[in-house]
């Protein structure tokens, strides 16, 4: 027998007993006549001792081993003199009487302890070695209870769990597909899902009225700390439902997940906000609302001084930062930094200071005196301390880049507090979004979702201006989770394609099968699908969707331990029919 505990488990209680524990040797010590070893599991470290006076040649022996060797020791738990109250172990240890290497190991290329010396990308190429550190193996940890939890909280409810398929048609949903070239049928190609959108309304137009999936999606975009090119959703769909039917079940859900995994009980309905006032208020569809620092317009009170960067700008607005009148120069030149970086994009920052004494400074002095900075100040509702900031220019990027500005202002003052949790539910999404690029309107969320009904009658004569059955889940700043009511009508999904610029033809070849499916009796029906990975790292506190990912991919969208992508045989290229191009 390997082992009769783990090493987590032996307590005071044990003492005495004849044990035999198997793990990985997490460090040693020798102390004069005595030599300590932790010995490591998934459940925790014991402490082992062997004793140079009592067995001088099985001390000698253990003198030798090194750290991560696979042992497997034989002893008897034993009070320890000198208790470590960090331990759950920490009042017992071994006392050794035999001990058997099952697997010796190379020296480690980094430390396997909870703050490593090792940088992302080695322990990338280790991840198997990273994976034995504490805070991988507790983020894994959490994310089986959520995943568990999830299943627990769905089944209660009815919903039964669908495998749907991994090599699907290429169908367009934002992102680019990842393709699979088919051996059989040389010259054509699957897609891999970016979600299993179609299936779960299939599944509706079946009958199963509560379809839900724990299921990987991959789409081909670029990466960031929140994107990988093979994620995780909880993907969900209903029949028979309204959304607030849906908005209901998942506050569930999600409200489940907090009180049984965190121990957060939320004592109010999360707040549901229209993407108009998120944009307006937020600058942003996934606003932070842990802390307030919203958005005035400030048009009205600023302009007509002949100051063309407000006098030209269509749009003008402003944010209130509580007790930074005393911001340094310095720390105003970063802020103007932080907003001309092009991810963010405004041209320039102006301030107003509103000093304790009543005065005011601004970086707009020459064409505003006292008075004006004085008005403008009541008018952002701006107060002795404050200090107030203003972007100007086009309403949409200009609202944009404020919110970042609002965020990075929240990072600098701790008002993004990551044990504080405050969710809502983003509704009333525009159902088409322009492209100046294309020209021409893309759906915002996918092809399927249904026009607001109050709304349908624009979507030939103004589609800017419908508006969708789409909601968001949002969490602190984070976009968790999102879905619609589907059309399933089929006169209604053919006029969407239109909007969408698809012929009757380009319609029918690429979702044929499923407005084929909408002429059987499709029930109403609306889902919506949650980032898995996301709620999980706002779980853990964790800043990267990878720390939640035993294998993800590096930012180059690449497995740096199997080298992967990589080149394939030319008789592999052969078979599949497929040429490379070189360069
Ligand atoms: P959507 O595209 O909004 O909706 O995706 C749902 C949720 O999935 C997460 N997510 C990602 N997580 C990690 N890496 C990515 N690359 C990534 N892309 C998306 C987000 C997002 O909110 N079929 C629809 C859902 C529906 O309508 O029911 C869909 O996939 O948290």
């Amino acid at each position: 027998m390997y082992r009769t505990h783990t090493c987590g488990e032996l307590r005071i209680s044990d003492q005495g007993k004849k044990v035999t524990l198997s793990g990985w040797i997490q460090r040693s010590r020798d102390l004069g006549g005595m030599t300590f070893i932790d010995l490591r599991d998934r459940y925790g470290v014991t402490q082992l001792v062997f004793n140079m006076e009592t067995n001088a040649g099985l001390c000698t022996e253990a003198r030798k081993l090194g750290r991560e060797y696979v042992l497997m020791a034989e002893g008897n738990v034993n009070e320890r003199s000198n208790k470590n109250p960090k331990m759950p172990t920490g009042d017992i240890e071994i006392q050794v009487t035999a001990f058997n290497v099952l697997n010796a190991a190379a020296t480690p290329p980094f430390t396997i302890e909870d703050e490593s010396d090792g940088g992302d990308e080695l322990r990338m190429k280790y991840r198997y070695l990273d994976l034995r550190r504490n805070p991988l193996k507790n983020n894994l940890m959490l994310r089986h209870r959520m995943a568990f939890e999830t299943r627990n909280y769905l089944n209660s409810q009815a919903f039964i769990e669908v495998e749907t398929p991994v090599l699907i048609k290429s169908t367009p949903e934002g992102a680019r597909d990842f393709v699979v070239p088919s051996r059989v049928n040389p010259g054509q190609f699957y897609a891999l899902p970016q979600s299993p959108q179609t299936f779960k309304q299939l599944l509706m137009v079946a009958g199963y009225d509560r379809y839900m999936q724990i299921v990987k999606c991959f789409r081909d975009e670029d990466l960031r700390a929140d994107r990988q090119p093979e994620f995780t959703q909880i993907d969900c769909e209903m029949a028979f439902v309204h959304q607030d039917d849906i908005l209901d079940m998942f506050e569930g859900l999600i409200g489940h997940l907090f009180r049984e995994v965190k121990g957060v009980i939320f004592e109010t309905r999360f707040p549901r906000m229209t993407f108009a006032e998120a944009m307006e208020k937020y600058g942003s569809d996934k606003p932070d609302i842990r802390f307030g620092m919203t958005f005035v317009d400030l048009a009205n009170a600023c302009k007509g001084k002949g100051f063309g960067v407000i006098d030209d700008a269509p749009y003008v607005g402003g944010i209130v930062a509580q007790g930074c009148s005393e911001y340094t120069r310095k720390q105003l030149d970063e802020l103007t930094d932080f907003v001309k970086k092009p991810q963010v994009g405004a041209r320039g920052l102006i301030y107003i200071r509103c000093n304790a004494d009543g005065t005011y400074k601004s970086s707009m002095d020459k064409f505003y005196s006292p008075d004006d900075l004085k008005g403008i100040a009541a008018a952002a509702a701006a107060v002795a301390g404050d200090l107030i900031l203003i972007l100007t220019g086009e309403k949409q990027p200009t609202q944009k880049a404020l919110g970042e500005l609002r965020l990075e202002m929240g990072n600098r003052l701790g008002l993004r507090d990551k044990k504080e949790f405050k969710p809502l539910w983003v509704v009333d999404f525009p159902l088409l979004e322009w492209d100046q690029e294309t020209k021409r309107f893309y759906a915002m969320h996918h092809p399927f979702t249904s026009p607001k009904p109050e709304d349908a009658q624009y979507l030939e004569s103004d589609p800017a201006r419908v508006r969708a059955n789409a909601y968001d889940c949002v969490i602190n700043g984070v976009e968790v989770g999102g879905g619609s009511i589907r059309i399933h009508d089929e006169a209604l999904q053919k006029r969407m394609f239109k909007s969408l610029g698809f012929t009757d033809e380009e319609a029918q070849n690429q979702f044929g099968f499923l407005l084929g499916a909408f002429r059987y009796g499709a029930p109403p029906h609306g889902g919506i699908a949650f980032g898995f990975d996301r709620l999980v790292s706002l779980f853990a506190g964790e800043d990267s969707i990878r720390d939640v990912i035993a294998f993800p991919k590096n930012n180059a969208a690449r497995d740096v331990m199997a080298e992967c992508p990589s080149e394939i045989s030319e008789a592999q290229l052969k078979e599949l029919s497929i040429r490379v191009q070189k360069n």
